[in-house]
């Protein structure tokens, strides 16, 4: 196939007729209108100026974007406020104190009602315990927790006093835990026992003694009891959390932070090498947040009931369950564990119960609920709902229409937002007052965002056309720096194409000029010098109605450079796989994109090897797929996974 009859045929694939306005009564009300986008463009920096009311400042900024040493920006750095202030204390001082602030659902059914006047407490008390221990503004704290309620008054509390925290995830391993320990250089560390997942306690703690093995800077842990489990604890070193916190004041007062001030340091889920330290600060990440929560979500801080169903030890958290959603006052559900726990209507119990109106999720959650059946989620009443979020990845067609139909009642808008751990803030997304959706297709960049699609020569690529994207201006919750590394910095995001930001995703523009993400570009495949995205086979495969999920891998090949090589997991309902079935799916791909996608081999699988943050681990599988020997699987969701699928390939047809 030639490179033109090739590109015709991907345009097929993305040839998307179904349209989702938006529903009447909702852009009757939209927080964000049309006069945004134009406002937006019209002002330039002033927008940003104006979101900046959003926040509680100490000292009013005079300055809005200093750019005097690109690419290190400075956002309203004349300005001082404290994040955990902006969070907490001003909601009650506004009279909100009554108002909830999480509705906590553990998984073995506990719950906890938490309103602003409580976080406060807690987050006051938290900090007097940091200050106790001898952790100063500046100093950087370790998280290893659950998801908890103290898992956000200790973030809060550490910006309270101005010690950037770094949460990481529950579920890495030990040795990844010391790893970003040492890079930012811990002293104190805040865990758990433990926290249920899959029907049982999972302990914590022991990977954190483990770790400090080799940290020996760490001088204290602090331990929150969840599980209750036999918790070995290190004299001199650990602490319980209700023994320190307990006993605090619940006064203290915020002090004010520059604007500049770090906030957090969160460490990207490995691709290759030594993990990534990205740096946020405060008060250009807070009006990033909080401005996208409102605008993407269309909130409403006063009626609607949000759930962010992501962990907050991803960045997903920290923006959209803790810094976006309490800085807007907004009431948010907060949920510990896995969603077939103990059933698989787990998630759709919990929108009854609380009649959540906005649900933010990740693509891959969507396809397990597919796979599962629409017949889980019809058995509860999720009419509440009214506008839907996807995250992570780019969101299949056929995802989005089932999440749509199946979740949202045929009624809501799916914004299906781009951004990363960097931007820390969503950049290319819907509006659900505005945009008429199209199934697949993150669309436009957020009024105030400036993207482009650019071709190997940075040259602006035309409507129809496809290439990197870019983004083109610099914007308030953008990192600042990988910590303690500013020339990779520089070298990963700001070199590829002049003073513009390399997001390291692939995307095209479609006739109408409207976005689709295609996919990492280290995802994209090269065979038979064709350019093809794993994401688009993907989607091809997924479109046949026998597959649940596909993982697709460029895997070296001695004569085509790189071969396709799929993995699939069938439906339920699906006949197994026998070699009928693959032929089937391969001249499916063919028919979909061209002969020229057919994968060299399918795999019918199980599972699929997932990052804690719901990203297929294309890596591991291009393992597989290149008989080498498995990389590193210590981020893994399950590390059995992957013995699970090595099993299944000696019988896989
Ligand atoms: C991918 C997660 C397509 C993308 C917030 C990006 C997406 C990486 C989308 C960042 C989306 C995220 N459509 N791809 N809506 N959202 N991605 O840092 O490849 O964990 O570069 O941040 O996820 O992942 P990260």
């Amino acid at each position: 196939m030639s490179e033109p009859q090739q590109s015709e045929a991907l345009s097929n694939l993305l040839h998307e007729d179904r349209r989702f306005p938006p529903p009447d009564e909702l852009a009757a009300a939209a927080n964000v209108t049309v006069e945004t986008y134009a406002a937006a463009e019209a002002e330039g920096e002033g927008f940003w100026a104006e979101q900046a009311k959003r926040i509680s400042w100490a000292q009013e900024p005079t300055q809005v974007l200093d750019w005097s040493n690109p690419p290190f920006a400075k956002w309203f750095a004349d300005g001082t406020l404290n994040a955990a202030y902006n969070c907490c204390d001003r909601h009650v001082e506004a009279g909100l104190g009554d108002r909830v602030a999480f509705h906590f659902e553990g998984e073995p059914g506990d719950t906890r009602t938490i309103t602003y006047a409580e976080l406060t407490t807690e987050v006051k008390k938290a900090a007097n315990a940091l200050l106790e221990l001898g952790v100063k503004a500046g100093d950087r704290v370790a998280l290893y927790l659950p998801m908890i309620p103290e898992t956000v008054f200790a973030m809060l509390a550490c910006a309270r006093i101005g010690a950037p925290h770094t949460v990481v995830f529950g579920g890495f391993s030990a040795d990844a835990l010391a790893s970003r320990i040492q890079d930012c250089g811990v002293e104190v560390v805040i865990t758990a026992d433990g926290g249920y997942r899959r029907g049982a306690p999972s302990p914590l703690k022991p990977a954190v003694d483990e770790a400090l093995k080799s940290c020996p800077e760490v001088r204290s842990v602090v331990v929150i009891k969840r599980t209750g489990q036999e918790t070995a604890m290190a004299d001199g070193r650990d602490v319980w959390w209700d023994d320190i916190v307990g006993k605090q004041s619940e006064e203290h007062t915020p002090e004010a932070f520059p604007a500049e001030h770090p906030l957090y340091i969160m460490y990207t889920s490995g691709s290759t090498g030594k993990p990534k330290g990205i740096l946020h600060t405060t008060g250009g990440y807070l009006v990033g947040c909080s401005y996208t929560q409102w605008a993407t979500f269309d909130l409403k801080p006063e009626t609607d009931i949000y759930w962010t169903a992501a962990d907050i030890g991803w960045v997903t958290g920290h923006s959209y369950i803790v810094y976006g959603p309490l800085s807007n006052a907004t009431t948010s559900i907060l949920y510990e564990g896995t969603p077939d726990t103990p059933h698989k209507g787990r998630w759709w119990e919990i929108v009854q119960k609380y009649q959540a109106t906005i649900l933010y999720c990740a693509p891959t959650a969507i396809r397990t609920f597919m796979k599962w059946g629409a017949d889980i989620p019809a058995k509860f009443d999720l009419s509440s709902l009214r506008v839907l979020g996807s995250v992570g990845e780019p969101i299949n067609p056929e995802a989005y229409v089932w999440y749509r139909e199946h979740i949202g009642g045929d009624k809501t808008p799916v914004v299906d937002t781009w951004w990363q751990t960097e931007t820390g803030m969503h950049m290319i997304s819907p509006m659900p007052g505005v945009t008429s959706g199209k199934p697949g297709a993150a669309m436009k960049a957020v009024p105030g965002v400036s993207v482009d699609v650019v071709n190997d020569e940075g040259i602006p690529v035309q409507n129809g056309e496809g290439g990197y994207l870019v983004i083109t201006k610099p914007w308030p919750a953008m990192l600042r720096t990988l910590w303690g590394d500013d020339q990779r910095y520089v070298d990963t995001y700001w070199s590829r194409f002049e003073g513009r930001y390399f997001a390291g995703d692939g995307a095209k523009k479609d006739e109408d000029g409207d976005l689709w993400l295609l996919g990492r570009v280290d995802d994209v495949m090269n065979v038979s010098g064709h350019r093809l995205s794993t994401t688009e086979i993907e989607s091809a495969l997924v479109s046949h109605p026998s597959v649940a999920e596909a993982a697709v891998v460029g895997a070296t090949d001695a004569t085509t450079g790189q071969a396709i090589v799929a993995f699939v997991i069938l439906r339920g309902d699906a006949t197994n796989g026998g070699a009928d079935q693959v032929t089937e799916l391969r001249n499916h791909v063919a028919k979909e994109i061209g002969p020229i996608a057919k994968p060299r081999q399918i795999m019918v699988v199980e599972e699929l090897p997932k990052t804690r943050s719901g990203k297929i681990m294309r890596r591991l599988l291009r393992d597989i797929a290149e008989n080498r020997e498995l990389g590193d699987v210590t981020t893994l969701t399950d590390s059995t996974v992957m013995d699970l699928i090595k099993s299944n390939l000696a019988t896989a047809p």
